[in-house]
């Protein structure tokens, strides 16, 4: 698959250890920033990684930040993203299930890096349950 991450100073740790992850599992990465821990804005990277989203130059993506709240709050303001902030196994797998996410957004200061490499394991490897699942997203506005 196709992935674009991203993520704020806050989140920079954690996308260290993520985006090995992906390349071993053979995805196609593309890093939008930020580059180091230096303070930045992270409503530019959720835009950056929605942009690619949204116009179907990557499958999907994953946004970082220190909570991962502020990231899934920017991304889910965008046309046709919908983004879920997970924490555990139960919640990536559900999030893609009946949510049909195309966003996953970590906190680094709340999951740690082996239980996030867990969430994004389990997050791109299932499928979308359709069905009265996809009645319900239609329905979001
Ligand atoms: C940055 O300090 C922090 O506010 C940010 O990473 C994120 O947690 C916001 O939701």
């Amino acid at each position: 698959m196709k992935i674009a991450i991203g993520s704020d100073h806050g989140g920079f740790a954690l996308k260290v250890v993520i985006l090995p992850l992906l390349q071993d599992l053979g995805h196609e990465v593309q890093d939008l920033g930020c580059y180091d821990t230096a303070s930045v804005d992270y409503p530019a990277f959720a835009d950056a990684v929605c942009e690619k989203v949204s116009s179907k130059n990557a499958d999907c993506g994953i946004l970082i930040c220190g909570t991962g709240i502020g990231m899934s709050m920017a991304a889910n303001k965008k046309e046709g993203i919908r983004a879920a902030l997970c924490s555990d196994h139960y919640t990536a797998c559900m999030s893609r299930e009946h949510n049909d996410a195309n966003v996953l957004c970590l906190g680094e200061r709340v999951t740690g890096p082996g239980v996030a490499e867990e969430i994004v394991k389990v997050w791109l490897a299932t499928s979308f349950g359709g069905g009265r699942h996809l009645r319900r997203i239609e329905l979001f506005s």
